[in-house]
């Protein structure tokens, strides 16, 4: 298993993507064991999709549901669905993006591990509903485990018939393979991504044309999150699980985001971890999950959505975690991620550091990012120093709204997200920086530019 831990949910809370092991989850212990997986549900939406739906009812049962997507932007499932399978070709494929860019999160490997089932079975039931044969699990190749019971775990859906020729008799052909990749954060950008597939070196490619008609190999191809893919099949059933035998079928999570999804808490939290809770969660109750700040320290922010996510005052803790509200609040979703920060962090060193991080893992295709974000890396870090030139925060927000309007990919519009987040919530820390030479956290060492000349 991978270190991850993973964190108790309330008894009241669903729980689809990642099977409990303790008392409440007996049922569930061994979902890496076939038949224990069959006989709590799993592949019987497959085996719905194939002998009494037709594609197009697959689709029209993911648009109701409102499924999006689980990588980061939230874009609306069916969409996709539909672009790929009307796109004119001979060949499409499904790739699962499990690659996971984000260094400190760990949901889609203990997914794979914990769950790799519910995955395989709604990329069959999305190759079968766009008419892909090849499926492609790529990820990490150090998530050495993950891939052991992959590959285990299709070997096994294969020869029991859920997988390869002729699956379930229904005539169609799936056939999955792992692909483990290498490579940096920009990886998981889905261009990227396919070019790493395919062997090749990668920068994103300008879309439109989107993948869903112009993809791996030049072929229409749906990329969703692993995620995206192991809720698939609660949406079939009319619920949220494989088979929850819940009364109500209602599924799970806010209006208009159906399901559950991973969330990754870590920073100043008791008990850092993974846990699944459904879409809609106060970001308040995740954090309880890890156990809260102990005493005497106290939340002063929370970092949403990874590296290029947005730093959120106190009073986020109310904000659902759901698509719409944290893009309004300044964050994401991004990886996944909620870093629980309390008040022996400056938040301008903090905001300046995930800059320079975004500023030097674009990968320089496009030069309002590959310059622009060094800007304002560097911006971030003359506030450190207390040291701006000139009114500095109308130069960050300036810049960042041009890297906004210039984006080629996500990368550049999200990384604005840290400075912009720091100059709307935590305003104040910044002017102690430049107008008072003073670091509340005690971190920087700032020197306001009027004293900076009579340093020694
Ligand atoms: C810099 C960057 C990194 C990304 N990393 C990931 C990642 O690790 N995993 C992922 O699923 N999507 C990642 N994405 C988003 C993908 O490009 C794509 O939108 C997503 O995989 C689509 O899946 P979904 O439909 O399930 O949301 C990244 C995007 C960018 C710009
Ligand atoms: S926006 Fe940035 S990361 Fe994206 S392609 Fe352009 S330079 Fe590369």
């Amino acid at each position: 298993m991978s270190n991850s831990n993973v964190l108790a949910t309330p008894e009241t809370w669903p729980h689809v993507l990642l099977p409990e092991t303790g008392a409440r989850g007996a049922r569930d212990a061994a979902m890496t064991d076939l038949g224990a997986a069959v006989a709590a549900g799993a592949f019987k939406a497959l085996n719905a999709a194939v002998t009494g739906m037709t594609a197009g009812e697959i689709v029209a049962a993911l648009a109701a549901s409102g499924l999006r997507g689980r990588g980061g932007a939230g874009f609306p499932t069916s969409e996709k669905w539909r672009a790929c399978a009307l796109a004119s070709s001979d060949r499409r494929y499904v790739v699962v993006h499990a690659y996971q860019a984000d260094p400190a999160v760990f949901a889609d490997r203990v997914l794979l591990e914990r769950n790799p089932y519910a995955v395989l079975e709604g990329a069959a039931i999305a190759a079968v509903a766009v008419g892909a044969a090849d499926v492609i699990v790529a990820l990490h190749a150090d998530a050495t485990r993950a891939i052991a019971t992959l590959e285990a775990a299709i070997h096994s859906a294969e020869a029991a018939g859920y997988l390869g020729e002729d699956v379930l008799g229904s005539g169609h052909d799936i056939h999955v393979v792992v692909k483990p990749l290498q490579g940096a954060y920009m990886l998981g950008e889905e261009t990227v991504l396919l070019k790493g597939i395919e062997g090749r070196r990668g920068q994103p490619e300008q879309q439109p044309p989107y993948t869903t008609t112009k993809g791996l190999y030049g072929k229409p191809t749906l990329v969703h999150n692993a995620q995206t893919f192991a809720v698939i099949p609660g949406v079939l059933n009319g619920g949220e699980g494989p088979d929850t035998g819940d009364a109500a079928g209602e599924p799970a999570g806010a209006e208009g985001s159906f399901g559950t999804v991973l969330v990754q808490i870590s920073g100043a939290v008791a008990n850092p971890g993974l846990a699944e809770v459904p879409l809609g969660t106060p970001i308040g109750e995740i954090v309880a999950l890890a156990g809260g700040v102990p005493a005497p320290h106290t939340v002063k922010a929370l970092l949403v959505g990874g590296p290029s996510g947005g730093i959120l005052p106190p009073d986020a803790l109310k904000t659902p975690y759901q698509f719409e509200a944290l893009e309004a609040a300044g964050a994401h979703m991004g990886s996944g991620s909620i870093v629980v920060i309390d008040e022996r962090t400056c938040l301008v060193d903090l905001a300046s550091v995930l800059t320079r991080f975004c500023a030097d893992q674009a990968c320089g295709k496009t030069i309002p990012c590959r310059i622009g974000l060094r800007r304002l890396a560097e911006i971030g870090a003359r506030f450190c120093e207390g040291q701006p030139r000139g009114d500095e925060i109308a130069r960050l927000t300036d810049l960042s709204a041009d890297v906004v309007a210039s984006g080629l990919c996500d990368h550049e519009r999200r990384s604005t997200l840290p400075l912009m987040s720091l100059v709307r919530y935590f305003r104040g820390e910044v002017d102690a920086h430049i107008d008072r030479s003073t670091c509340p956290a005690g971190i920087c060492q700032p020197m306001a530019a009027s004293r900076a000349g009579t340093a020694s």
